[in-house]
């Protein structure tokens, strides 16, 4: 096992990837190349299911926050597994409809949903818009008038939590773009509007803290502040609150170096907070929603990409450079993240050597990692990045025109070409003149 157990090494010395040998992946499938093994992300789907229904109740549903990884095949693995999805805007939301995913069970997210957005999801018929103001519940319930409908909302509030990880992925905290605030009463203010808008059913309250957390402590804190609100509403407005989504966040294991969340007593510590605090306050246990993204799938994606050159600056430092970088992973370059790289074809060798893996990009910025713990390379080499599956493919781009890299899913050991490689048609399929 290499991180995380569907990593490991085989009597070849080679990466496998859900029992794949990576060398063989690459040679078959090219390079770069995304590597899913489905067996982790179903495991992983059933564990926040088991825990979730175990813990707060037969009625608890974990979403899957899709904008971790987004394709038609990740929505009907969230349906077969029973869960619902959070859609953050109209592309997701057709691609989750173009897999068959119940539209009853998205969720709609978003801090500037267009009115276009509005109309769109309306007509695609989902289920909970997460409504994140008051300028967006104006809109929404003029067009759910217009419509003659009435829609089902959670409003975004911000419990004011501040979670300790990247200061790009914090979300919850009271000058945050995100919901409306506790503290300056616009919490209040925003249910007392939605409790008398027209063509509206407020069904609850959501809030997400942020991302990469390992610390519980925080969404504690984020889940008692939301339940002492809730009896706040009860009190003043008479109103019980039936639904609470906390919002997704926890962290993943990306190097040695990180803790591993074993997620099933995560969620059983906050099940207990939430439980004490809704007896405390004499409310009943609301309906938990969960919203995990990168938990869900981040553990079970691998890059593989093939060296290029290798260059050591005496004194300074070693590079090695491969064939894809920042368009097919910008996460280094825009967060510092750290991730494990090794040689896939000499997997079983010391990690001995130190270099800074860089992309193809015509950028200095353009790196996957500086200082990396790795073997020594030599051009023709396979290097896998590992722990991918979460915000790699969903954040990639055609930087430089580099066509997008293919998502090989691993079932039971055998791959299947999920998402097709890009060509350079595709890249110029939308130039007009
Ligand atoms: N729910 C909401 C409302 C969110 O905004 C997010 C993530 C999630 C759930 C899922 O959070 P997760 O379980 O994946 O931590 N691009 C960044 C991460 C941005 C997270 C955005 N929101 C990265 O690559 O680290």
């Amino acid at each position: 096992m290499i991180i995380h157990e569907n990593f490991d090494v085989n009597e070849k010395g080679h990466l496998t990837i859900g029992d794949a040998d990576a060398v063989e992946l690459a040679e078959k499938f090219g390079t770069p190349a995304y590597i899913l093994d489905e067996n982790t992300i179903r495991k992983n789907c059933r564990t926040y299911l088991r825990a979730a229904t175990e813990y707060f109740g037969a009625d608890a549903l974990p979403l899957y926050a899709s904008k971790a990884l987004c394709f038609t095949g990740i929505y009907k693995i969230a349906a077969e597994e029973g869960l619902g999805v959070d859609c953050v805007s109209g592309g997701e939301i057709f691609t989750a409809k173009k897999a068959g995913f119940p539209a009853e069970k998205i969720y709609f997210h978003g801090n500037n949903k267009t009115n276009r957005d509005i109309k769109d999801a309306l007509d695609a018929g989902v289920g909970t818009f997460v409504v994140d103001n008051e300028d967006e519940l104006e809109a929404l319930s003029a067009e759910a008038v217009r419509r003659g409908i009435t829609q089902r909302i959670l409003l975004r509030i911000t419990p004011g939590i501040d979670p300790h990880t990247h200061r790009a992925v914090v979300t919850g905290n009271v000058d945050s773009k995100f919901g409306s605030a506790i503290v300056t009463g616009q919490a209040m203010e925003i249910v007392k509007k939605a409790l008398s808008a027209d063509g509206i059913r407020l069904a609850g309250l959501h809030c997400h803290i942020g991302s990469q957390i390992f610390d519980i402590d925080p969404f504690s804190d984020a889940a008692s502040i939301m339940v002492k609100f809730i009896a706040e509403i009860k009190e003043k407005c008479g109103y019980e609150i039936d639904e609470l989504n906390l919002g997704g966040g926890l962290g993943v294991r990306y190097t040695e170096y990180d803790r591993e969340i074993d997620y099933a007593e995560a969620i059983k510590d906050i099940a207990a907070v939430v439980t004490d605090f809704c007896k405390e306050h004499r409310i009943k246990m609301p309906k938990i929603i969960l919203e995990p993204g990168r938990s869900l799938v981040a553990a079970a994606g691998a890059t593989l990409y093939t060296v290029g050159s290798v260059k050591e600056i005496p004194g300074f430092k070693n590079y090695i450079s491969v064939d894809g970088g920042m368009p097919d992973n910008p996460r280094y370059a825009l967060y510092q993240s750290q991730y494990t790289a090794l040689i896939a074809n000499r997997a079983d060798a010391p990690r001995g050597y130190r270099a800074t893996v860089a992309g193809r990009c015509c950028e200095s910025g353009d790196l996957l990692g500086e200082n990396m713990e790795i073997q020594k390379a030599e051009r023709g080499d396979i290097l896998a990045v590992l722990v991918t599956g979460a915000y790699n493919y969903s954040m990639a781009s055609n930087y430089n025109r580099i066509p997008r890299p293919p998502i090989i899913m691993i079932k039971d050991g055998e791959p299947r070409i999920a998402v097709r490689r890009e060509t350079y048609e595709d890249l110029t399929a939308n130039d007009v003149i």
